[in-house]
C-alpha cells in the first residue's frame, strides 16, 4: 500500500496528492509518470509526477476528476492509501540549454509542465511560462509556475484573469516580438495541436506530452500506440514527450475516444453507486 500523506484541492475537480513512494521518489526525473491502481479490481491509470521529495520519500501528483477512476481517487484524502504505484515510467524530459524557452500549461497540464519548467530554468534557459484556463477559478499552481520561470503570462478564455485569449495568442505575440528557441506544451490535445501549428512555420523545436490511454506502461500491451512521423511508437516507453511537429494528433484523438462509451457508462454508475465504492476502498485502506 502507498499512503496518501497530504491532499489538497487546487480547483474545481482538481486535487493534489502527496503519496509515500520512496523508491519512485529516489529515481524520478522531470517528465516521468506513474501508473497507479486504487484497488484490486481497479483500472490502471497513468499520472505524470509533478514533484518528488527524496528526503520525505514522497511524490506529488495532480488529478483532474474526468472519469470514474479519477473521480474515485479524488474522493480519497490524507490517511487513505493506494494499492499499487508503479514507476517512474517513461523517458525524462529533454533538458538542454536552448536559450529562450516557452513552457505552456493548458488547464491541468500546468502541473505536468511545472517540473520541466524548473529543470529548464536550472539548465540556464530564460523560461517564459504561459498558463491557459477557461476562467480565473481554473487557474492552478500560479505561484509554483512563477517560481519556476522568469516571466509568466496568464491567459483566460473569458478574460476573467490575466489577459483574454488562448495560450496560442500569447505564443504568437512572443514569436513575433522576440526569438523563441524551444517550446514545451502540455494540455488538451486541441491546444497541443494548435501550438504545433504556431511554431511549424519557423521550425521552432516544440515538444508535447501525450496523454494516451495506458495499461501496462512497459511497451507490451500496445494500448498507448501513437503515430510519430510515419512510425508507430508507444507513449509509455518512447515518450510521453514527442516532437510536436511529428505527432499525428488525429490518430491520438481517435484512440483516446475509443473507450468513451464504456467510460461514460462507468461514470454514470459511479454517480449512482460511488458512495459505496468509496467506502469499500477506504475500508481496504484501513485494513492495510
Ligand atoms: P481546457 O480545455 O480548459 O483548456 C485549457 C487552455 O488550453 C485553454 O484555456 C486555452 O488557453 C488552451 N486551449 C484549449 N484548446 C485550444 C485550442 N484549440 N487552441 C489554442 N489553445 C487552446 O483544459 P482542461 O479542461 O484543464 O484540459 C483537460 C484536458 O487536458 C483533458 O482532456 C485531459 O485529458 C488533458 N490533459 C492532457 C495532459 C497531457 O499530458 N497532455 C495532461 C493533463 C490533462
Ligand atoms: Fe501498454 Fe504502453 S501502456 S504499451
Amino acid at each position: 500500500m502507498f499512503p496518501i500523506v497530504e491532499a489538497r484541492v487546487l480547483g474545481p475537480n482538481v486535487k493534489e496528492f502527496e503519496i509515500a513512494a520512496p523508491r519512485v521518489a529516489r529515481k524520478h526525473q522531470a517528465g516521468q509518470f506513474i501508473i497507479l491502481r486504487i484497488y484490486d479490481r481497479g483500472e490502471r491509470i497513468p499520472l505524470t509526477i509533478k514533484s518528488a521529495d527524496r528526503e520525505r520519500g514522497t511524490i506529488t501528483i495532480v488529478v483532474q476528476a474526468i472519469g470514474k477512476t479519477t473521480s474515485l481517487l479524488n474522493e480519497l484524502g490524507k490517511g487513505d492509501s493506494i494499492l499499487d504505484v508503479v514507476g517512474p515510467l517513461g523517458k525524462p524530459s529533454e533538458i538542454e540549454k536552448f536559450g529562450t524557452v516557452v513552457v505552456i500549461g493548458g488547464g491541468v497540464g500546468t502541473a505536468i509542465a511545472l517540473p520541466t519548467a524548473a529543470a529548464l530554468r536550472d539548465a540556464g534557459n530564460h523560461v517564459i511560462a504561459i498558463l491557459g484556463a477557461r476562467n480565473k477559478g481554473l487557474v492552478i499552481l500560479e505561484n509554483d509556475i512563477r517560481a519556476a520561470s522568469h516571466e509568466t503570462f496568464i491567459m483566460t478564455d473569458d478574460g476573467s484573469y490575466g489577459e483574454k485569449g488562448l495560450v496560442t495568442d500569447k505564443l504568437r505575440e512572443l514569436i513575433a516580438s522576440r526569438g523563441v528557441d524551444f517550446v514545451l506544451a502540455i494540455g488538451p490535445i486541441p491546444m497541443m495541436r494548435a501550438v504545433a501549428e504556431c511554431t511549424r512555420p519557423q521550425s521552432i523545436r516544440t515538444v508535447v506530452s501525450l496523454n494516451s490511454i495506458m495499461v501496462d506502461g512497459t511497451g507490451m500491451c500496445g494500448g498507448c500506440r501513437v503515430m510519430i512521423g510515419n512510425s508507430s511508437k508507444f507513449a509509455c516507453v518512447d515518450g510521453p514527450e514527442f516532437d510536436a511537429h511529428e505527432v499525428d494528433f488525429k490518430v491520438l484523438m481517435q484512440r483516446n475516444e475509443m473507450y468513451k462509451e464504456s467510460e461514460q457508462k462507468a461514470m454514470a454508475d459511479f454517480r449512482l453507486n460511488g458512495g459505496e465504492e468509496v467506502k469499500r476502498v477506504r475500508g481496504a485502506c484501513a485494513n492495510g
